[in-house]
């Protein structure tokens, strides 16, 4: 069992297996993204990866969750998949993926064993999407939905609330989540050096308000290690709010994360981590776990990230490190 020295047992890992991204979010990364471009002889091999997850999963990591960037530009990413679902198939497997390649991958996928899929929805509006990924995206996105519905996916919707951008669809991508049997995760936007500056979030008790409009809402009892809030309409339907303003999940913290390059980091909003790239490479593998032992060491008892403005924000991008 993996156990942090605050006695938070962790147990699941968070794998993003690229740093590159078809998508320009604004809240993730800046106009300019060749920069993001680590190369390709920097990236763990599948191989590489894969040796490092054996020795989570025999340590009892019981999640796993394939993230990027967008994890679907890496090359036959379902091969990584169907390496870690043979290994262990009644694994949590799961991916966060902004969709756009969902539409030829989501068959293949699932025949690779992986189970649940969340996946990004901002906006109902093509002009809106078009405006937030910076590039034309959302007749394929909701095509992608589509697919991985008929595929039998688990399937979370996550959306960014952002003033003046998409706060008046609310109401509109809960619909649209319920209509295709989807929980919808409303998100706060979290401030980062690489977001665009001008974007301001809705916070958790403004989207209640709005929803409270329409809907009767009762906050329900979360699994303890989540980091959203959930809520139910009257009527039965559950979805959650990510408020990491006022949130602390990280009393219950299970995570820890491995980049595309190689880099164990113990909490999204902390800068240090630390390389099992040379340890996987040559096969040390007790390099490797003794690695993983320092890393747990270091995981701090909360993040570091500053919300609104007042102390330092985080400056470890999403993209690299998964959202
Ligand atoms: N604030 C909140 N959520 C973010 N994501 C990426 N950047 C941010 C940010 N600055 C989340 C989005 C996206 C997922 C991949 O990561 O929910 O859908
Ligand atoms: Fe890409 Fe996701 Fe960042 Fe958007 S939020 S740019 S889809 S990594």
């Amino acid at each position: 069992m993996l156990v942090d020295k605050f006695g938070r047992v962790i147990d699941y890992l968070r794998i993003s297996v690229t740093q590159l991204c078809n998508f320009k979010c604004r809240y993730c990364m800046p106009e300019d993204g060749e920069f993001n471009n680590i190369g390709r002889s920097n990236i763990l091999s599948y191989e590489e990866m894969f040796d490092f997850v054996k020795i989570c999963l025999d340590n009892g990591v019981k999640k796993i969750r394939l993230t990027g960037g967008e994890p679907l530009v890496r090359r036959d990413i379902e091969k990584f998949v169907k390496m870690i679902n043979d290994y262990k198939p009644d694994l949590d497997l799961a991916m966060t993926t902004n969709g756009y390649y969902l539409k030829q991958k989501a068959k293949v996928l699932r025949e690779s064993g992986l189970k649940r899929l969340n996946i990004s929805l901002d906006t109902l509006d093509e002009k809106k999407a078009n405006f937030i990924a910076r590039k034309d995206v959302l007749n394929q996105v909701l095509d992608g939905i589509n697919e991985a519905v008929k595929e039998g996916f688990g399937i979370k919707l996550n959306s960014v609330v952002l003033k003046g951008i998409n706060d008046n669809e609310i109401i509109d991508l809960l619909e649209f989540a319920r209509s295709k049997n989807a929980q919808i995760r409303y998100i706060e936007f979290m401030e980062n050096t690489h977001a665009s500056s001008d974007l301001k979030g809705l916070r958790k008790d403004d989207i209640l308000d709005i929803l409270s409009k329409k809907y009767s809402i009762k906050e329900i009892t979360k699994s303890p290690n989540s980091p959203s809030s959930l809520f139910e309409t009257s009527d039965g339907y559950k979805f959650g709010i990510i408020d990491p303003h006022k949130h602390d999940f990280c009393a219950s913290c299970n995570r820890l994360r491995l980049s595309a390059d190689g880099l164990l980091i113990p909490c999204l909003y902390y800068e240090d981590g630390k390389s099992i790239k040379e340890a996987m490479r040559s096969g040390d593998y007790d390099k490797a776990k003794q690695i993983l032992k320092d890393v747990l060491e270091a995981k701090p008892e909360k993040n570091k990230w500053e919300n609104d403005g007042k102390g330092e924000i985080s400056s470890r991008a999403f993209y690299q490190t998964g959202g």
